[in-house]
């Protein structure tokens, strides 16, 4: 099945992704192996092609690269083509018995992204997050290891997570304009505050804006949408489709950038999110969720 698609660099993508965490992580114990690969293959089947994850999506602080290997044996054995499927993963943040902690050193990120692509069975990348800021070190400096990782062939399009316009505008400094892919930064109707700013930001420099937690995250968030707000199970009714398809075509409806990754760790989620990228909504409901976030 085809869907509409978007840009994120020189990658062209579905307009929604899946976002993978749920599958290793999320709420309580992992998906059961089976399951998390005929999510995966249901994402695929519906045309979604462009799977996100990350090294630290695993159950545990010493099982990292659970969630990629999980991506790299869905796309192994879907019976579509795999090569024209996008992989986006992260590095930057750290896990230990101890705790977690973040490093953006070039070092750190080389080792990290090393093991990201041997747990994806590849020789480079589609798309490199650099996954949250280290306050210990210059902005400057993770961006610069990223474009490092780049010109070494490891990475084709580079991303950074959890950045606000101040950082943004380091890295599109670093990379020079249009060397900065996506920014993927939480934005849900829970959650925008924070992003609204950098939403309209990466517009203005042609940037792909990544919704994580489109749906509200999986504490029950994404579950409770339609609970939580009476305009969006009220449009969903008229629709007759789920709350959660609503609150994704409206977010796709805010530009053409703008490319959500709802998690899934079942098949009937993914699919029924989907359906969201042929959900058209009137001009009178955008403007109704609109004012969520206004
Ligand atoms: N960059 C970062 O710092 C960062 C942080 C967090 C997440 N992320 C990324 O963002 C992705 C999405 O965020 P998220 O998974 O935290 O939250 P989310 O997408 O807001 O919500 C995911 C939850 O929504 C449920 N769901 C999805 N589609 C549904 C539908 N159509 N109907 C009913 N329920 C539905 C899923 O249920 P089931 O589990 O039952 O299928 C899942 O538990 C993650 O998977 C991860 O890739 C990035």
């Amino acid at each position: 099945m085809s869907a509409p698609t978007r840009r994120i660099g020189s990658l062209t993508v579905s307009a929604l992704g899946l976002g993978a965490m749920p599958l290793s992580m999320g709420r309580g114990e992992p998906a059961p192996h089976d399951r998390a690969i005929a999510t995966i293959h249901a994402a695929l089947d519906a045309g979604i092609t462009l799977l996100d994850t990350a090294d630290i999506y695993a159950p545990s602080w010493d099982t990292m690269g659970h969630n990629e290997a999980f991506v790299a044996e869905g796309l192994a054995s879907w019976d579509g083509d795999a090569s024209q499927i996008a992989v986006a993963t992260k590095g930057g943040i750290t896990r230990s018995a101890e705790g977690g902690g973040r490093d953006g050193t070039l070092p750190y990120l080389r080792s990290a992204l090393e093991k990201s692509l041997a747990a994806l069975g590849t020789d480079s990348v589609d798309l490199y997050y650099w996954h949250r800021p280290d306050r210990s070190i210059r902005y400057a400096e993770g961006v610069e290891a990223l474009a490092t990782l780049q010109q070494e062939g490891l990475i084709r399009e580079v991303g950074i997570s959890n950045a606000n316009v101040e950082e943004i505008d380091v890295a599109i400094e670093v990379l020079g304009e249009g060397g900065l892919a996506a920014v993927q930064n939480e934005f849900s109707p829970t959650f925008f505050h924070t992003s609204r700013r950098e939403l309209r930001h990466c517009a203005e420099h042609g940037i792909a804006f990544v919704p994580w937690s489109p749906l509200g995250g999986t504490g029950g968030g994404a579950s409770a949408v339609g609970e939580r707000f009476p305009q969006i199970r009220r449009i969903a009714e008229a629709h007759g489709v789920s709350p959660q398809q609503v609150v994704l075509a409206w977010e796709l409806s805010l530009d053409e950038h703008v490319i959500p990754i709802p998690g899934a760790s079942r098949p009937e989620s993914i699919t029924d999110s989907a359906a969201a990228m042929s959900l058209q909504l009137s001009e009178g409901e955008r403007a109704e969720l609109d004012g969520i976030i206004a």
